[in-house]
């Protein structure tokens, strides 16, 4: 059986890290307040002449060098961003072209902050179905570029950085992606969503969200995703190695943990010190996890997320 399997990791993050105390200087808002409604700290915000691709070749180049690969060895690539520095070209053209690799596919994928889940689901059919052996899947995102910055309910939120990884066909073994599952509800658009657009403001407007519908969603959405891929691969809680959720907020990751029965302590948490990242989330809690030590081969790794949309998803990842 041919599988997907993640070769390398490799993350970046800007420089600049804005903290709940500088925050409360440019809005109403208190380190208590974002502290206990978010579980957030502190995020990282690019420099003005610092873009999404920036972030993303850099990660990506990390991942590359990393799995001790070429860029001429990457038959695709794929950017899951809803930050791109312009409308077109992708952000996956210039990844492609920064690292030299061949003119095989480059594509952004736009589910927010399902993104990563949507690209890996995406990478990962590509490298089944035998169109592709070997794909670079980068999540980036310029989240503080969307940010109205005197909107206490969302600007204290966000955080920009990329994670990428490098998935490489395998035959036989039983590492590699078990199985993604990807939902939308476009009913539910108007909860959150950006207050500008190409093809209607000719800009790309500011986050807008009615949080508190997006959260009671967000726990639903999650847990029926969570049971849905344990049902699928017939595996129960306690072989999960690794839940390792998008970082949007404290308390619905504790949410999904107790709906699994797992400890915190086999939960990958990086909200703390990244903030909503979007797409990024994941590839960067899981870059952080596997330098750290906690990842290792072989371990079975649970990602879910959910983003405007909405979108939700979730992948089961023998690492
Ligand atoms: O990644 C994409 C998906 N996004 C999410 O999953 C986010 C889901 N939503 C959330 O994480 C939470 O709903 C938020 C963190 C956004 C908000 O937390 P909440 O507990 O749902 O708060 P709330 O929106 O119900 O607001 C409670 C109060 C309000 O005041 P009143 O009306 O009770 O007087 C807000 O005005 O907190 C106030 N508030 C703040 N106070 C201090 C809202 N933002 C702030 C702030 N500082 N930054």
């Amino acid at each position: 059986m041919r599988r997907s399997v993640i070769l390398s990791c490799g993350s970046y993050l800007p420089k600049k890290v804005l903290n709940n105390a500088e925050l409360e200087k440019m809005v109403e808002t208190t380190d208590e307040w974002i502290t206990q409604r978010t579980g957030i700290k502190s995020r990282h915000v690019a420099g003005d002449g610092e873009s999404t691709a920036d972030m993303a070749v850099a990660a990506a180049r990390q991942a590359l060098e990393r799995s001790g690969l070429k860029g001429s060895d990457i038959d695709a690539v794929i950017v899951c961003t809803s930050t791109p520095d312009q409308t077109f070209p992708s952000v996956a053209v210039k990844v492609q072209a920064a690292l030299d690799i061949p003119p095989g596919p480059a594509f952004d994928v736009q589910a927010v902050c399902a993104g990563f889940v949507y690209g890996l689901s995406v990478a990962d059919n590509f490298i089944k179905g035998g169109q592709v052996r070997r794909v670079l899947l980068v999540g980036a995102e310029k989240m503080t570029s969307i940010i109205d910055w005197k909107d206490r309910t969302t600007c204290v939120l966000f955080g920009d950085g990329a994670g990428a990884v490098v998935m490489e066909a395998a035959e036989g073994g039983d590492r590699g992606i078990l199985s993604t599952h990807l939902h939308a509800n476009g009913k539910l658009k108007d909860i959150l969503y950006t207050s500008g657009g190409t093809s209607t403001t000719h800009d790309s407007g500011h986050v807008v969200m009615e949080g508190k519908e997006v959260f009671r969603h967000a726990v639903q959405y999650m847990a029926d995703v969570v049971a849905e891929t344990l049902e699928h691969n017939k595996v129960k809680p306690d072989e999960i190695d690794w839940l390792v959720p998008h970082q949007a907020n404290i308390r619905i990751i504790e949410a999904t943990a107790k709906k699994l029965n797992m400890g915190m302590d086999k939960v990958i948490v990086t909200i703390h010190k990244h903030g909503n990242t979007s797409a990024a989330s994941i590839p960067l809690a899981l870059c952080e996890a596997v330098d750290s030590g906690k990842i290792k081969k072989g371990d079975l790794l649970l990602m879910e997320a959910l983003g405007a949309g909405l979108t939700w998803g979730s992948a089961l990842v023998r690492f």
